[in-house]
């Protein structure tokens, strides 16, 4: 059978929730949206049998979750899409954010039987969706006077909270407050970045997304993410070797040519994978627990290591393309990506959960 897998550390995942948890000094949403960014949404969720709730992006995503019995509050992170998905809203007691007018209009004219939660997400400075600051208050009345509403949430949404040293966060912040001002309804501001770099900004609900998977946000080290712990590791094994002279190209357009004695080894992993192809020549790849590199364009279904300096490393030995040896934000930032991105796009490997 093809070696390549992507390992699940669902104890991980736990350890990280509970961090997000005690950080968000309250409650914390697990955001599982994307198939819970590529681990698996129902296995996910069932591993956090004791989270306060889930956020996901649409309802889709959330009827998977309710098919597979889980019962926790499921959040509507993008909200509904059309009028006329309020009564499933209703009938499988999903809260919804709403970040457009038209939404309040359609819950003041829906007939529904039992109240909605509602997450009413105002934009503070992202610019994406959210009513305008100005709007939030009278909108927050009209929820409430609709009859319709049972409790509503107040929330933003930060841009750049992953730059310790901008000050956005804290434009978005004071936004934030002054249209909330007066209003007494619990509150929920903070992302993984928020929860994990700006303390200011934690309360009644963090949304807690990529720190979950236990990548950290941030491109420095910071001493919270290193709490964390990575649930997914990607791994394959080598399947063959060669020895080549100095000066031979390897893999599609040459892109790495031997400028020594080389010892190459091919993994069964590549881009149909999710292995990002634009990977350059040094991206680090641990064989038998040693930190080695890439060398060579990915291809769909393989990819070539340096094994000159793992004398002992073969046809057979244990490769972990990220993990804990190699982490996610370290093949992505040389990718040109995110870990985010890179969890989205695993595919083929198939998911195996430890617990
Ligand atoms: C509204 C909202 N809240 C929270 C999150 C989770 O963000 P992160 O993965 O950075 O924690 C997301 C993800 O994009 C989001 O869209």
């Amino acid at each position: 059978m093809r070696p390549a897998q992507a390992l699940i550390d669902l104890a991980a995942l736990r350890h990280n929730y509970q961090l997000a948890r005690e950080l968000s000094g309250g409650r914390a949403l697990a955001v599982i949206k994307a198939n819970a960014y590529g681990h698996g949404a129902v296995v996910c969720a069932e591993a956090l049998s004791d989270a306060d709730g889930f956020a996901v992006a649409c309802i889709e995503e959330a009827l998977e979750l309710r098919a597979a019995g889980i019962r926790q509050p499921i959040l509507l992170l993008e909200g509904f899409f059309t009028a006329d998905e309020l009564p499933l809203i209703e009938q499988h007691q999903l809260s919804t954010v709403v970040h457009s007018d038209w939404q309040v209009q359609a819950i003041e004219q829906a007939s529904l039987s039992t109240p909605l939660q509602v997450w009413l997400k105002i934009d503070s400075g992202m610019h994406r969706v959210g009513v305008a600051p100005i709007e939030a208050a009278g909108l927050y009345q009209r929820l409430l006077a609709s009859g319709r509403v049972g409790k509503v949430v107040l929330m933003t949404h930060f841009a750049r909270a992953d730059e310790l040293d901008c000050p956005r966060t804290v434009e978005q912040h004071k936004v934030f407050l002054n249209a909330v001002a007066g209003l007494k309804a619990e509150v929920s501001l903070a992302n993984s970045p928020g929860l994990l770099g700006w303390p200011q900004v934690r309360n009644d609900w963090g949304r807690a997304g990529i720190m979950l998977y236990g990548a950290t946000p941030f491109s420095a080290p910071h001493a919270m993410a290193e709490r964390l712990k990575p649930v997914m590791r990607l791994q394959s094994k080598i399947i063959a070797v060669r020895e080549l002279p100095v000066g031979e190209p390897v893999g599609y357009a040459g892109r790495f040519v031997t400028a020594r004695k080389t010892r190459v080894g091919v993994v069964a992993m590549g881009y149909a994978d999710g292995y990002p192809r634009h990977a350059p020549d040094g991206t680090p790849v641990a064989v038998d627990s040693q930190r080695t590199r890439l060398i060579g364009r990915v291809s769909m279904d393989m990819l070539t290591v340096d094994l000159t300096d793992l004398p002992h490393a073969g046809v057979g030995s244990a490769v972990e393309l990220w993990g804990s040896q190699v982490l996610a934000s370290e093949v992505a930032s040389l990718a040109d990506s995110i870990p985010y991105q890179l969890f989205c796009n695993v595919r083929r490997a198939p998911l195996v959960y430890q617990n």
